[in-house]
This record gives structure tokens, C-alpha cells and sequence, in this order.
């Protein structure tokens, strides 16, 4: 078997899929269709959706893969993502909020066999921010994201901004920190956030902002930094998943453009 351009073998890339809800599900049929050229799904693996491709056990999932994509869980990423790496089969990590737990995020990155690939998911931009930081540091980067008041209310906030989300009348500043904590405080947010931090400053130097805002239907997240190339302002307005509201749905997209980059076919973007 001779090697392809992305030292993945001939004739196609098998993809194994570990989770098949809101986003899996889009990927497994997207890829069934034909969506990603020289890639095929050959095995899936959840503890509850089936699938013609359904595999029983993570060896299962091993022996028919190239890749796993992992769109299943901080759970399954903790469960099955060093075993992965360990194997000799690549990774590609959907659930990039786990990796807010640095006792996770360094037993991935230090397994070694197949490679670690993040996949940007719900947001993007990082080319230019990662661009800039070896032109110099950022000095700045921060992250805002709106979201409907009612669906910011958490039982460890206080009364009065309890009070000020239900009154709904104003926008409500109600987290303004560092990522690590925001990750830990607002789980459901942890991924667009981890991203971000993973691509640039880290989870310590991110600031997040989350605003309760009583006219927003959706999420809107917007990035800034800033250094000495420049300034950035890049926002996110994403329509949610059918099948799962707290999921962005070109969540499942950016796993297939990512299944073609990592192939580096003969035209793309780097
Ligand atoms: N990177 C991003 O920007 C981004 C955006 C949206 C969602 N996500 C993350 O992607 C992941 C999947 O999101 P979703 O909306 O598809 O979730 P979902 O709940 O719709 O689907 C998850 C599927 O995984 C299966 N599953 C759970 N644990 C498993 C395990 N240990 N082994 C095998 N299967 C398991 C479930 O049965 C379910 O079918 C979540 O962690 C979510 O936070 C990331």
C-alpha cells in the first residue's frame, strides 16, 4: 500500500465514529453520501443509537479505523481517547471542552502512536490568531457570549442577578473571567471557549464574558484580540442543531472539512 499525500493509506481514509447523536449522526450520513472524497465511515460506536455500522467494543472501533472521530462526550473522551492515540489510530476530538481538565488534556497530549487533531467546531478564525502570535504575542484575547437571559440562570448565582435575568428587561453581565473557570461554571459553553484558549493564550489567559440577554433568540459569541499584528474581531452567530438546541450545527460540517484538510488535498487552505 503506498502512502497518500496525507501518509494515511490508499486507497481510502477509514473513519470510525465514536458517538452518533446531534453531531455523529450528520457525520455518518454525510460521509455515507459521499460528502468527504477518498474518506469512508466504517465503524460506529455509541452505547445507545444504532447503526448498519454499529460496532460492540472499542477494538472493534480500532481495528476498522484510520481515524476516530470522537463526537460523543467529555465521558467517551476521558473512556477511549489515550486508548486511541495508543493504538496507532489518529484522533480528531470534538468534545474540546474536556480538555478544560489539564489532568485530560495532558494525558492526550503526551499518548503517543496516532496523531491529535482538534477539530475548531462551532467557531473559527484561529488561522489568523495563531498567524499573529508568531508575529508576536497577543496581548489580548477574550471571548463574549450572549445568550438568552432565561437560559444563563445557574444555582450558584446570587439573588440579585438571579432577579435581574428573570426581570429580563437589560442585558446581565453574569461570568467575567478567566477560561478555566468559565469552563467549569458554564460546561455547555466549555467548547467554543476551550478551543479558543487551546489555540491561543490558554485556558488561564482567555477572557470570558457571559451575558444574559433578554432580546437574543440564539448564541452569539464574539472573539477579540490583540497584539502587535494587529486587531481582531471575529463573531459567530450559529443556527442550532435539529437534534440537539445546544449544539451549533455546523458543528458536524467543520468534522468533515476537517476529515478533508487532514488528507491535505491538492488545493487547500493552510
Ligand atoms: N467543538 C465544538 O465546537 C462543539 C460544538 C458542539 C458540541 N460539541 C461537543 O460534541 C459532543 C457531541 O455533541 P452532540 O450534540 O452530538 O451530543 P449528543 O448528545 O446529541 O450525542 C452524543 C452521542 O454520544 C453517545 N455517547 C455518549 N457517551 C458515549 C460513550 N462513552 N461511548 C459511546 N457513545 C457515547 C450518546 O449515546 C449519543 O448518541 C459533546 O461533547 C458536545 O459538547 C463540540
Amino acid at each position: 500500500m503506498g502512502a497518500r499525500h496525507g501518509g494515511y493509506p490508499d486507497p481510502v481514509l477509514r473513519v470510525g465514529l465514536i458517538g452518533c447523536g446531534a453531531i455523529g449522526s450528520v457525520v455518518a450520513r454525510e460521509l455515507s453520501g459521499g460528502a468527504v472524497e477518498r474518506a469512508e465511515l466504517t465503524a460506529v460506536f455509541d452505547l445507545v443509537v444504532d447503526h448498519p455500522l454499529r460496532v460492540q467494543d472499542r477494538e472493534s472501533l480500532l481495528s476498522r479505523s484510520d481515524v476516530v472521530v470522537e463526537a460523543a462526550g467529555h465521558g467517551a473522551l476521558r473512556a477511549h481517547g489515550v486508548a486511541v492515540r495508543e493504538s496507532g489510530t489518529d484522533l480528531l476530538v470534538v468534545s474540546i471542552g474536556a480538555l478544560a481538565d489539564e489532568d485530560l488534556e495532558s494525558q492526550l497530549r503526551q499518548a503517543e502512536g496516532g496523531r491529535l487533531f482538534l477539530c475548531t467546531g462551532a467557531i473559527g478564525g484561529l488561522d489568523i490568531l495563531r498567524a499573529a502570535m508568531l508575529f508576536g504575542p497577543l496581548e489580548e484575547v477574550a471571548i463574549s457570549s450572549t445568550k438568552p437571559a432565561a437560559a444563563l440562570s445557574r444555582p450558584w448565582m446570587g439573588e440579585d442577578v438571579l432577579d435581574a435575568l428573570a426581570d429580563g428587561s437589560v442585558p446581565v453581565t453574569v461570568f467575567d473571567g478567566p477560561a478555566r473557570e468559565a469552563c467549569a461554571r458554564f460546561p455547555e459553553s466549555a467548547n467554543v471557549t476551550a478551543t479558543l484558549s487551546l489555540a491561543t493564550v490558554g485556558f488561564d489567559r482567555v477572557r470570558v464574558q457571559m451575558v444574559g440577554d433578554p432580546e437574543a433568540t440564539g448564541v452569539r459569541h464574539v472573539v477579540s484580540a490583540s497584539g502587535v499584528a494587529g486587531n481582531y474581531e471575529l463573531s459567530f452567530e450559529n443556527a442550532a442543531s435539529p437534534d440537539n438546541p445546544r449544539t451549533s450545527a455546523v458543528t458536524a460540517y467543520s468534522v468533515l472539512r476537517a476529515l478533508t484538510d487532514m488528507q491535505r488535498p491538492p488545493v487547500s487552505f493552510l
